[in-house]
């Protein structure tokens, strides 16, 4: 690895000072997905997963939210806490597979199955949220379709999570066909491959993989769970089925621990383009604001705050 220019360095550590001065002057807090670059996840006051980053935007006593994730994250601190300035620093960091779902298209799919509940993974749009019984993320999803009073449901947009989740439930799932691009790129034969290189690796899949990367996996979680897993497990090794932005954190908290990939690059481009530049640019001039229109944002904190009292 080349060593950045002294002059790199230099203005990097400006941009963070910058950040801090600009973090307390506003009163605002930092959330940051697990799959954020490492500098950011550094400089963050908070890392989680979907679900916990729910949870810190629906508590927080900041005045200003900076999510540094995509535009449904930020969405939904919006619709959670309405009184605060939700920014998201990069306008353009969307989630293909929430925008594979509309309110329309979920109106349709509603009509042809009027006796279902409908669950919405939080990776969706406000409207589509608005248009849903319960949401669910990753790490509750079995726990919110078991918990629904109804024998039917649809399961938008994710349908390798609806697969899952069908592992563990005797409800009729009607899944819709979305899917993440991202966890895509993680093919069953790699993982073998993966796993006959080193023999002795735990492979931990995300369930948004595809159903034959789930069936090699020996532990299945959202990404703060892979955390988890790994600092209670005795082994040693471990092949990570997810975005390779988890690798800052599990290699921080566990050095004496190894972790490989089974691609070269398992990456999500949307999540990778905030960088500390824009966050700093997002401080600075309080941009860019995401608002929810109130009619949507009311029935859209319905479906999020079922899912909140169900863990
Ligand atoms: P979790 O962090 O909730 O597991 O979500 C993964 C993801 O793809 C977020 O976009
Ligand atoms: Fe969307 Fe997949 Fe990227 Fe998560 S990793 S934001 S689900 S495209």
């Amino acid at each position: 690895m080349t060593t950045p220019h002294p002059d790199y360095i230099e203005y990097v550590e400006a941009l963070k000072d910058e950040i801090n001065a600009l973090r307390k002057e506003r009163n605002a807090v930092i959330l940051a997905h697990n799959y954020q670059r490492d500098e950011v996840q550094e400089i963050a006051d908070f890392c989680g997963d979907s679900l916990a980053l729910s949870r810190q935007a629906s508590k927080t006593t900041a005045d200003v939210i900076v999510f540094c994730g995509v535009h449904f994250m930020a969405e939904s601190a919006a619709i959670l806490s309405p009184q605060k300035t939700v920014l998201l620093p990069v306008l353009e960091a969307g989630c293909p597979m929430a925008d594979m779902i509309d309110a329309p298209r979920l109106r349709e799919v509603k009509s042809r199955h009027p006796d279902a509940v409908v669950v919405t993974y939080v990776n969706s749009s406000a409207a589509v949220k608005a248009e849903s019984d319960i949401c669910c993320t990753s790490a509750n999803a079995v726990k919110v379709v078991n918990s629904v009073d109804a024998k039917k449901v649809i399961f938008t947009p994710d349908k390798n999570l609806a697969h899952y989740v069908s592992r563990f439930s005797d409800k009729e799932i009607v899944p819709y066909e979305g899917f993440c691009p991202t966890h895509h790129l993680i093919f069953p034969d790699a993982v073998r491959r993966a796993k006959a290189e080193h023999p002795n690796a735990l492979f931990i899949a995300h369930p948004e993989c595809l159903p034959e990367v789930v069936d090699l996996a020996d532990h299945v979680c959202s990404t703060s769970g892979m955390y988890e897993f790994v600092r209670k497990s005795a082994a040693n090794e471990f092949i990570i089925g997810t975005e390779m932005g988890i690798l800052y954190r599990l290699r921080k908290e566990n050095p004496q621990k190894v972790f490989y990939l089974p691609a070269r690059h398992i990456l999500c481009p949307n999540m990778k383009m905030t960088t500390l530049d824009w966050l700093a640019q997002s401080l600075r001039y309080m941009r860019h604001k995401v608002e929810v229109p109130e009619d949507i944002r009311l029935k859209a904190k319905q479906a999020l705050d079922r899912m909140l009292e169900v863990i």
